[in-house]
């Protein structure tokens, strides 16, 4: 897939880009899962002023990302909403999705994105290409993630930034009860420092979604960035500024800015 050519369609099978059996072994992959409902998700994410991202969290993250300049590559672009905003935004960019259903709804919105189907852990890209690379509520729902960082990285030229929103790690690690009053205690139920697979329903209007991903301290992304060569530049936490207290009082994304040290 040429990279500065129109909208690019998911590679054909047994192209390298589309050869993601080889990272493919462990049943249930998160992507899979993600793939199984990518119909859910394309109605929430696209049901209007629905998301947080359209309340509050793509206006913090967009401050905080480096004016477009030669390439930028958006890590899980999902069915394609950063994608296009980021091109209104005048950056030229690359979506990267594993799953076909996903790539193909951006290929099939009314404003077209370019998207190569491919693995974040082996991206189809050559090394040196771009000068930026987001990865916007995806690292959180990509299996080992540290090795997706490290693509990025090769992806990423020198002094590359590479933006990031995720579940703030205390949001994934606890819970409030079901009780939406003053006294609703907010709970680490498991250790916080433990890694683990979870599946949280979330209801919102007319619209229920299940967020397939894994659990992870900030020391497990902290560790990827400075391992496969960051600076951690920025980091930024948001709540929810609609939420009641005490809800509005724990923090649910946690963004940050990345810089290639050379
Ligand atoms: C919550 S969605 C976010 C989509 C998009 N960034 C957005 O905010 O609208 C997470 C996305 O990560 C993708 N994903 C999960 N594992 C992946 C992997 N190994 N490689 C590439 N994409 C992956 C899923 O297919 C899904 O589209």
């Amino acid at each position: 897939v040429s990279l500065d050519s129109g909208v690019a369609a998911p590679a054909a099978a047994g192209s390298p880009a589309s050869d993601i059996r080889a990272v493919t072994e462990q049943p249930g992959h998160l992507s899979d899962r993600w793939n199984l409902q990518a119909k859910d998700w394309i109605t929430w994410a696209r049901a209007p002023g629905h998301d947080s991202y359209w309340r509050f969290h793509r206006d913090a993250f967009f401050e905080f990302l480096p004016p477009p300049g030669y390439r930028t590559v958006d890590i899980g672009c999902g069915e394609g909403r950063v994608t296009r905003d980021l091109r209104k935004a005048g950056h030229k960019v690359v979506g990267i999705d594993r799953s076909p259903a996903m790539c193909s709804a951006a290929l099939t919105h009314p404003e077209p994105s370019r998207v190569i189907l491919g693995d974040a852990r082996q991206l189809p890209l050559p090394t040196d290409s771009a000068d930026c690379a987001i990865a916007f509520m995806s690292l959180q729902d990509i299996d080992n993630m540290e090795i997706a960082v490290k693509e990025v990285a090769r992806i990423l030229m020198p002094k590359g930034r590479f933006g990031i929103a995720i579940v703030h790690p205390i949001y994934s690690g606890g819970g409030f009860a079901d009780a939406q009053g003053d006294d609703d205690p907010f709970t680490v139920k498991k250790s916080y420092f433990q890694s683990t697979p979870c599946s949280p329903t979330h209801a919102g209007g007319d619209l229920t979604m299940v967020f397939h991903r894994e659990h992870r301290p900030l020391r497990a992304y902290t560790q990827a960035l400075t391992g496969a060569g960051f600076v951690i530049e920025q980091l930024n936490e948001l709540t929810d500024p609609d939420k009641p207290e005490p809800r509005r009082g724990i923090p649910m994304f946690l963004d940050i800015l990345a810089t290639l040290r050379s």
